[in-house]
């Protein structure tokens, strides 16, 4: 086999084999196929598409290029959560323990933080003493004895997204429905979960801006993980705006806690729920979805959500009297408040600058391995369809450097938008699917 023929079989959009994409892909990551190679063969997928079967052969060659983690020992059905990135997207820190609370058993590989996106690891570890660093003796005990743990992308698992992702990044490559579903579900099936839950996020911050693309990305990731024997469900979600009104790592940390105390924004604590009463169903802890959400409810209400988190936490080196005691939880000492220029409707508060403002204030990373400050970020006091008087505040942010403070206004003022007239809030949910209806 020639990668050059491989490829000019894709430039004239013939389908390709299991064995012609395997070979693409091992032989990219051994290193005999150069990147250039690799970047006009992602070109040429991105162009003319990859059918169905072309996609599953794309995700079993990425699980192959790496190792997988193996959860036999783990009692139970197992299910996994994914988010495809957002900003203010803490769900996984309230969603894992409060399934955990109820039965389910969660074992978790989470990210951190990549460009305008936060990432679960990041704002877990605002917490003294929290580590994702464990063997895996000690992840799965921890997910047999507490119901959930969550690690970190340790082990050689999918190296060919990395690469691939690396490559797609620098080549206008990235926003293909098939090229994303096989870096997502790859990166899922390794790690060994027999359920998995899919949150795509749609609108302004998300990977795909548009609904139907939306939709044609989790009908797609759910073919996937069917197809590979895996209960698979996606939730599409609104991210036009950021969910719940905090960004940066120790302020969502605090939105989570306060969340698992039963309080929390109404967009958070509906998405967390929703989520959760999902992943109840699919782990057969409840017989319809109106008793799902019940109980989810009532684990919120009644603390045992909390107590399970404050298992976890300790479990994995954080000091949970940061839990206790939330304004213990670093903060940057610098404080700045943008105020409105006008009185109006709120029209938008666009997610993707807003996250891009936080990661300015320094509670993100522009790469990989870039340190951050976890009392970075901002709290939102306005959200779309609120109406604001002129200099009446909309946005709390905080640094640790002055320079940042200001260069982050920048993106605060192309984010939010405020008219005259009235604004209807578009919603949260946009649907759930699930495999036995969209075939
Ligand atoms: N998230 C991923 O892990 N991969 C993509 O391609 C896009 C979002």
């Amino acid at each position: 086999m020639r990668a050059y023929d491989i490829i000019l079989s894709k430039r004239e959009n013939k389908v390709l084999s299991f064995e012609e994409i395997d070979f693409m892909v091992q032989s990219n990551v051994s290193g005999e196929v150069p990147d250039y190679q690799m970047a006009a063969f992602l070109m040429a997928i991105f162009l003319n598409g990859m059918n169905k079967e072309e996609t599953v052969h794309l995700v079993k060659a990425m699980i192959q290029s790496g190792d997988s983690i193996n959860l036999d020992q783990i009692e139970g059905l197992k299910v996994d959560k994914h988010s495809t990135g957002g900003v203010g997207d803490k769900t996984s820190i309230v969603v894992a323990p409060l399934v955990a609370s109820l039965g389910v058993k969660m074992p978790k590989i989470s990210g951190r933080g990549l460009g305008h996106t936060g990432g679960t690891i990041d704002k877990l570890e605002s917490i003294p003493g929290f580590s994702v660093d464990m063997t895996e003796e000690g992840f799965i005990q921890n997910v047999n004895e507490i119901g959930l743990a969550i690690g970190g992308q340790t082990k050689n698992l999918v190296p060919a997204d990395k690469k691939l992702y690396a490559l797609r990044d620098v080549t206008a490559t990235v926003d293909n429905i098939s090229l994303i579903s096989a870096s997502i579900m790859s990166k899922k099936l390794v790690s060994g979960a027999d359920a998995i839950i899919l949150d795509v996020k749609t609108g302004s911050g998300s990977f795909v801006p548009e609904q139907d693309k939306a939709f044609e990305l989790a009908k797609c990731m759910i073919d996937i993980g069917t197809n590979m024997g895996k209960n698979t469900i996606a939730v599409v979600s609104n991210m036009e705006e950021p969910l719940g009104n905090t960004v940066g790592n120790s302020l969502e940390l605090i939105e989570a806690i306060e969340t698992l105390n039963g309080g929390g924004p109404e967009d958070f604590k509906s998405l967390c729920l929703e989520l959760s009463s999902e992943i109840l169903l699919l782990a057969e802890k409840a017989a319809n979805k109106e008793e799902a959400m019940q109980m989810c409810a009532s684990a919120l209400v009644e603390g045992s959500a909390m107590e399970k988190f404050k298992h976890f936490i300790a479990a994995q080196g954080g000091d949970v009297s940061f839990i206790d005691d939330i304004s213990k939880l670093a903060l940057a000492p610098l404080a700045h408040t943008y105020c409105a220029n006008h009185s109006g409707y709120i029209h938008a508060m666009k997610a993707r600058e807003i996250g891009l403002a936080s990661l300015v204030l320094g509670a993100g990373r522009e790469k990989k391995g870039d340190a951050i400050d976890h009392g970075a970020g901002l709290r939102i006091h306005k959200k779309v369809g609120d109406y604001v008087e002129r200099g009446e505040p909309i946005i709390s942010l905080y640094s640790s450097r002055l320079e940042q403070l200001a260069s982050s206004i920048g993106y605060l003022n192309q984010a939010v938008e405020i008219k005259e007239a009235q604004c209807k809030k578009s919603p949260l949910l946009h649907g759930v699917l699930k495999a036995e209806a969209i075939h």
